[in-house]
């Protein structure tokens, strides 16, 4: 079975999506570890309650971020990781890190991207009054949020929305197209085409709705 290890910095609500699905078996993988750089993180008070065990490896012990990646990537590879999913991951990794796990690396945004990169995602979405948000799972490359997209959800925003309503209410999707991809590259079904990303035996078919109209 595949290895998958799990990197958060902060409440780990999608490492804990991550680890029942695991723990089920829907994912079909062991998750020997959880990484934090953060050694107050809710996600390590998950980590125990699920009996997983976690690393907290502080960056201030590190004179810059890539040896504090070459320390991360030393731990993976003793570990066998096959797969690096980062949860709420809050630093942005380097090319140390992209190079030892070239296209097995995947990260979960809060916005239908290319729109919406970086920080306060839903605030953001909220401001420029899209209709639509949603959530993107991507391989990580060098940039931020740049990398070949696996699977998005999408989620309509409504005028009442507040960025915190409609971080919930991605949060819900997020917890379950995560571990989809995640099953999907544990099962081999992922092929990357430089951009383009397909997954063998998805079920293409199923896109999103259009939004409720008024006889059109
Ligand atoms: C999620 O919204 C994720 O998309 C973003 O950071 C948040 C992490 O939440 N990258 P959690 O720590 O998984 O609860």
């Amino acid at each position: 079975m595949k290895r998958i290890a799990v990197l958060a910095s902060g409440r780990g609500s999608n490492f804990e999506a991550i680890a029942r699905a695991v723990k089920s078996g829907k994912i079909p993988a062991n998750l020997p570890v959880l990484i934090t750089d953060n050694r107050n993180a809710k996600a390590i008070e998950r980590a125990e309650k699920l009996g997983i065990n976690w690393i907290f490896v502080d960056p201030t012990s590190f004179p810059d971020r890539e040896t504090y990646d070459a320390k991360i990537v030393a731990i993976l590879k003793h570990l066998n990781v096959d797969l690096v999913c980062l949860a709420g991951y809050r630093k942005i990794v380097t090319s140390v890190f992209i190079k030892a796990f070239p296209m097995k690396i995947l990260n979960i945004h809060p916005a239908l991207l290319p729109s919406f990169p970086g920080l306060k995602a839903q605030e953001k979405a909220i401001r420029y009054g899209v209709k639509v948000s949603g959530a993107t799972v991507h391989f990580v490359d060098e940039g931020v949020d740049t990398g070949p997209i696996v699977i998005q959800a999408v989620v309509p925003v409504s005028p009442e929305d507040t960025p915190e309503t409609l971080s919930e209410k991605i949060l819900s999707f997020e917890h379950r197209i995560y571990p989809q991809a995640i099953k999907w590259f544990v099962e081999g079904r992922i092929k990357v085409n430089g951009r383009n990303v397909i997954v063998e035996n998805a079920d293409y078919s199923k896109l999103p709705a259009v939004p409720a109209l008024e006889d059109f």
